[in-house]
């Protein structure tokens, strides 16, 4: 069994994911960890030296070896399954879920995180919100794909995301 948890930044993918994992007794993997601990370099820095172009080349490399880790609960990144072939990766791989927050809770979410992200880095509460709701735009073409949606404007618990894992399979 292979879940990738799919969503904007600040949708809670990590957080979901952990729980999601112990809930169903699956090992859990971050893929920007990942990403971190493969390159010995974290995400900011990967950004610093390599520009986005760079980072993304690292991201396929990465998702391409998570999809062949069994019984896992991966975390993607907010931009991963919408660049190369890495949707098409996910959806061929394992279950695919999408934590569609509304861009209000992720702007707060994000205002308030300590994550550093380089792609909005510095920017005022109102710049993130016109960024949030650009780019989420574009990047709906590729979530909408997944196999499981969740709407929500509010923390979601385990036990909705199992819930909803559950009447999919069904
Ligand atoms: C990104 C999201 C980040 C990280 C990188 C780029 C994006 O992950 O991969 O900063 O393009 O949305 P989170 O979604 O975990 O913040």
């Amino acid at each position: 069994m292979r879940l990738f948890l799919i969503g904007y930044m600040g949708s809670g993918k990590s957080t979901v994911g952990k729980g999601l994992a112990k809930a169903l007794n699956l090992s859990f993997v971050d893929l920007d960890a990942f990403i971190e601990e493969k390159y010995h370099k974290t995400i900011p820095e990967i950004f610093a030296s390599d520009g986005e172009e760079g980072f993304r080349k690292a991201e396929q490399k990465a998702l391409h070896e998570v999809a062949d880790f069994e019984d896992v609960v991966v975390a993607t990144g907010g931009g991963a399954p919408c660049f190369f072939d890495n949707m098409e990766k996910i959806k061929h791989s394992g279950t695919s879920l999408y934590l569609n927050g509304s861009p209000r809770i992720l702007a707060e979410r994000l205002l308030h995180s300590k994550t550093e992200r380089p792609l909005i880095k510095g920017k005022t509460e109102e710049e993130l919100v016109a960024f949030i709701n650009e780019t989420l735009a574009k990047r709906n073409h590729w979530y909408k794909q997944a196999d499981i949606i969740i709407d929500f404007d509010h923390d979601i618990s385990i036990n909705e995301v199992v819930a909803a894992l559950r009447s999919h399979k069904q």
